[in-house]
């Protein structure tokens, strides 16, 4: 009895088996497969791991593993559900502009179901009462879902590691003192790795609307953990405490950024396995034509286009007759059925995205620069024509086109079915049989893409492996000591609206004193 006491206590002092609970809402399709792609390679590598399942929608699939240990699910608050049913939201995202004003309206909209969601789950789930009497090593949680912060801190977990599915979502370098607010382009922005100085203050109301959408957040769900679990301390302290950053990008496509410590790019870790083709596809992919795919993404569907930039899209696609086009269009309306006869464009309710990059025969990915979407056609070597929309998108084209990965194609554009057809000819590598790009140094920027785009192909190669090594690696060696390092001595960052204030009463001063100038300068010439 005492042998066998002892060495239980002996494998539990040097076991590296963890309980990890991970915090993973069911909101946005690639958010959530990211945090569950983590949640899956920790328990395949033996750790025993308890997942949150906060489900906003039930058609966003998180794809967990038979490895898991438990999940503990929320149900979708009926408000959320006749929220996303409205389907205002696809409509919201196609009429967006990439403006700070804009794209923070958005993020209060998209803040709004959140809130709804976690009052939800503060109010009227057991989930709560549930997790307390459970004991966790350490807890991740994805950051862009603020609830995940006031419920490990309520059930007692200080050990924490921030996962973001996209770049560094803005609010996570900006309270974790380790990025240059003046300098760190927003997430939200369409800016790549550099600011000019007369940008600097556009991007602080990204930043700004960036942070208003946490804070709104918090605003709410703050005083609910509060009068009902006790809470204690605000989102921002207990976002220091964390120990660990993974985020969700890779550095071939990456551009230049400041970095803190302990945050490791795991892009990659997301990709899936690779499936073989139906027989559909197959014969599909045997048509000797060029092969254009077309997804838009799960957030702003296909399907909500507003309809003069669909029937634009869909001139120039039957315009291009020697092109096969593959559209993921997500419901059979209409639109699809008028068009049934069209025979170089296909409709598709949903498609198996991975898979068919993967095959070699695509010869183009027209995309809306979702951050997983951008990576799988990168690792397949796949060319991107960018439309970005909304959310992280058009920053993630920025860089990549600052990488010379991508060519974009501005949603404006879409409006008019010339430029569509220009885009996608420019795209295409130059062919005996469309002669597009006439004028050579294009036709030599096009080839510039392909040689980048094989390079990075071949940096992606052994991603997936690498970042599930670097995750495990990292997790399973910080949380080997009882004190892991966190962030709680970080300088305190200035939030952007303080320094938006500045400039601006830098900017009126030195206004004043001009027209003080030239009035006393006046004066001096009329005497
Ligand atoms: C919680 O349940 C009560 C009673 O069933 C209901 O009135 C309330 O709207 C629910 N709250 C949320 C946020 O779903
Ligand atoms: C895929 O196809 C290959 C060759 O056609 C075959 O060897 C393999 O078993 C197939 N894989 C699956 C998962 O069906
Ligand atoms: C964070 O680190 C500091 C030392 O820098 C330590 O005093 C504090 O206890 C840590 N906080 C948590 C929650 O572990």
């Amino acid at each position: 009895m005492l042998w066998v006491f002892m060495c239980l206590s002996i494998l539990c002092l040097h076991g590296s088996a963890f309980d990890i609970l991970v915090y993973a809402p069911r909101m946005m399709q690639s958010h959530v497969y990211f945090t569950a792609r983590i949640a899956n390679v920790l328990a395949a590598r033996g750790h025993k791991v308890t997942v949150i399942d906060n489900i906003f929608r039930y058609d966003v699939d998180n794809e967990l593993s038979s490895d898991i240990d438990q999940i503990l699910s929320v149900e979708p608050s009926p408000e959320v559900t006749k929220l996303l049913n409205t389907g205002s939201l696809p409509t919201i995202l196609w009429n967006s502009k990439a403006l700070p004003e804009e794209q923070r309206a958005i993020m209060e909209g998209l803040g709004h179901i959140h809130r709804l969601q976690c009052t939800h789950l503060i109010e009227n789930s057991t989930l709560i009462p549930k997790l307390q009497e459970m004991k966790f090593d350490f807890a991740i949680h994805e950051v862009f879902d603020s609830c995940g912060i006031g419920i490990l801190e309520v059930i007692g977990i200080q050990k924490t590691v921030i996962v973001s599915s996209t770049g560094p979502m803005d609010v996570v370098p900006i309270t974790l003192g380790i990025s240059d607010t003046l300098n760190t382009p927003s997430l939200l922005s369409d800016y790549g790795s550099f600011l000019s100085f007369h940008e600097k203050r556009r991007n602080l109301k990204f930043l700004s609307g960036m942070l208003n959408f946490h804070e709104m957040q918090e605003a709410v769900i703050g005083p609910l953990f509060r009068k009902y679990h006790g809470l204690k301390k605000s989102f921002g302290e207990i976002m220091r405490q964390a120990n660990l950053l993974f985020y969700n990008i890779h550095e071939g496509s990456d551009g230049m950024r400041m970095r803190g410590r302990r945050s490791f790019d795991i892009g990659g870790i997301a990709f899936k396995d690779q499936k073989n083709l139906t027989t559909e596809y197959q014969s599909l992919l045997s048509d000797p034509r060029p092969k254009v795919l077309v997804s838009l993404g799960t957030a702003a569907t296909s399907s909500h286009m507003p309809q003069n930039l669909k029937v634009s899209l869909l001139k120039a696609m039957k315009q291009m007759k020697y092109v096969l086009f593959i559209w993921k269009y997500e419901m059979e309306d209409e639109f699809t059925k008028s068009e049934e006869m069209t025979s170089n464009v296909i409709f598709k309710k949903f498609m198996p995205q991975t898979d068919l990059l993967a095959s070699e025969k695509i010869d183009l990915f027209i995309t809306h620069c979702g951050q997983n979407s951008l990576l799988e056609a990168f690792h397949a070597g796949v060319r991107v024509l960018a439309v970005p929309l909304f959310g992280d998108q058009h920053r993630n084209a920025q860089l990549a086109k600052e990488n010379g990965l991508i060519e974009v194609l501005p949603k404006a554009d879409i409006e008019t079915s010339s430029k569509i057809v220009k885009a996608v000819r420019n795209s295409l590598l130059p062919n005996e049989r469309f002669n597009q790009r006439k004028d050579s140094e294009k036709k030599m920027y096009c080839y510039r893409i392909q040689n980048n785009l094989i390079h990075v192909s071949s940096l992606l190669r052994n991603s997936k492996k690498n970042a599930e090594n670097l995750l495990v690696s990292t997790i399973e060696t910080i949380y080997s000591t009882d004190s892991p390092p966190n962030f709680s001595k970080f300088p305190q960052n200035y939030h952007p609206n303080t320094l938006i204030r500045v400039i601006d009463c830098a900017v009126a001063f030195l206004l004043i004193l001009v027209v003080f100038l030239i009035a006393k300068r006046f004066k001096k010439i009329i005497s």
